[in-house]
């Protein structure tokens, strides 16, 4: 499967065998004899890509923006992220028809740019999944001390939040108490957290389509005008914001690996489930500034909180109800692709054995995930939700860049290779998604960007010190012949 011609070259900077940009895709089972279980199909592998997709975005983003930035062109705001991520989600799309392996982008990159630029988005991706799951259990929490708090239950302050975040807060409990049971509940085996994800998509699809329904009756269309009160200037910039609501199809591509047919169904699930979000939130936009004059919105509770506004509490609870349950399963998809993604790193060599190791009857990740959820339970417990969400943005762009960047590379580099999807409007589409994400990451503070370049000067400390060496032990040669992945059955 390697190509040795390639491989004659020294070159630190080469493709050869000792070159940091050699081309890698590993044979999943050439590192042991355990191979995780392929049981993921099209209408799961769409559930999870939805149920990464739809949470704490809309729950909670939309009518902070509304209020804000956009007015009712909160739904420009969506159509604009929406744009912009569907040009990502083609080229993510295309890359797992043609490299369905676990891992993601890292897998992704690892292929076409080289196995260094593989692991710096590997790394990236990392720190950006702990910090989405971290970041949503806080999002969650909120609602459920709300929630607690209407039924009487009274709870001392010093859980109730991260330091700062209140008067007597000292940790965020809750949150942390949310990261564990999801790391508990992957643990359990691939099949058994699917279904609870499944379960848990489809009631929060249900409640988005509950506010859809019941919302439009109560829509006054008075309050949709004037459309865009802050200029489409505010749209723009909302934009920004609710980006946060359109990705996670990127976390569904680190299940390749547990997918049957994953060259075929991987692409149509990413394209699906974003396409099915989108659709969802329209609706969902129109409905929440349709219900209450946009600068009434609450932007903590805006749903529950308009249809409380017009009498109908018992709706009201349903949806915190449902908005709860649905942002579990974001911390679901997320926490499942970090451990993915950690498996790939780890067998691929760039770390330690140990910590990718299958658990022996359930085939999953166990080390890995019990780490992630630790280590999200930590930030969960301690950072503000602004600080966990700071750290999810910059790297989800990122990645966005490498890989719409790297599809345009190999179109042209290989047009040979066989693809069971094919990226539309090559190459304007991933150009456009390459400009875009670049033009969000500029909107993002000079503290992240520092905490980000802390990040990758650790990862590349990582690489040379260890992983360089270790993946030539583990899969030694040059760079490898992405045709010959054809020939493998998926
Ligand atoms: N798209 C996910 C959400 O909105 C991260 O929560």
């Amino acid at each position: 499967m390697r190509d040795e011609t390639a491989a004659t070259g020294g070159s630190l900077f080469g493709t050869g065998p000792n070159g940091i940009f050699r081309r890698t895709v590993p044979k999943p089972e050439a590192q042991g004899d355990r191979r995780m279980l392929r049981v993921l199909g099209l209408p799961q592998l769409t559930m999870i890509g939805v149920g990464a997709i739809i949470g704490a975005g809309i729950f909670s983003l939309a009518g902070a923006v509304a209020r804000d930035v956009a007015g009712p062109a909160v739904l420009v705001s969506f159509l604009i992220a929406g744009a912009a991520s569907l040009c990502a989600a083609f080229a993510y799309a295309e890359f797992a028809g043609m490299v369905p392996r676990a891992g993601s982008s890292y897998t992704y990159a690892a292929a076409v740019l080289g196995e260094v630029v593989g692991w710096i988005i590997g790394w990236d991706l990392l720190l950006e999944y702990t910090a989405i799951v971290a970041t949503v259990s806080i999002g969650m929490s909120g609602y459920a001390g709300f929630l607690l708090d209407a039924i009487g239950v009274d709870l001392p302050a010093w859980m109730l939040g991260a330091p700062g975040t209140g008067e007597g807060h000292r940790v965020d409990l809750i949150a942390m108490l949310i990261c564990l049971g999801v790391a508990w509940l992957l643990n359990r085996g691939t099949k058994t957290s699917a279904k609870v994800d499944v379960t848990l998509t489809v009631v929060k699809i249900a409640v988005v389509l509950l506010v859809v329904v019941v919302g439009l009756s109560q829509v006054d269309f008075g309050n949709l005008t004037p459309f865009a009160p802050f200029g489409w200037g505010g749209s723009v910039t909302g934009a920004a914001t609710v980006f946060f609501a359109v990705f996670g199809y990127d976390a569904l591509s680190t299940a390749a690996e547990e997918s049957v047919e994953a060259r075929k169904l991987m692409p149509k699930a990413m394209v699906w489930s974003l396409a099915i979000s989108m659709v969802l939130y329209v609706g969902a936009c129109i409905v929440l500034t349709g219900m209450v004059p946009y600068h009434e919105v609450n932007p903590d509770s805006g749903f529950s909180s308009a249809f409380a506004s017009v009498g109908m509490s018992g709706v009201a609870t349903v949806i915190a109800v449902g908005a709860i349950l649905g942002i579990v399963t974001v911390s679901f998809s997320f926490m499942m692709g970090a451990s993915r993604l950690w498996y790939a790193l780890s067998r691929d060599g760039l770390m330690p054995k140990w910590f990718g190791e299958l658990h022996p009857v359930r085939r999953v990740p166990h080390r890995a995930t019990w780490i992630l959820g630790i280590v999200s339970a930590v930030l969960a417990g301690l950072l503000p939700v602004q600080e966990a969400a700071e750290l999810t943005n910059i790297g989800v762009l990122f990645a966005f860049v490498l890989v719409c960047a790297a599809i345009v590379v190999l179109r042209y580099r290989r047009p040979d290779l066989p693809r069971s999807f094919r990226c539309p409007g090559m190459p304007v589409v991933p150009v456009l998604g390459v400009l875009f994400s670049a033009w969000l990451m500029s909107f993002l503070a000079g503290e992240t960007w520092l905490r980000f370049a802390g990040w990758l000067v650790v990862g590349l400390l990582v690489y040379g010190l260890y992983s360089y060496r270790n993946t030539r032990r583990v899969m030694p040669g040059g760079s490898v012949d992405l045709s010959a992945l054809d020939e493998e059955k998926q």
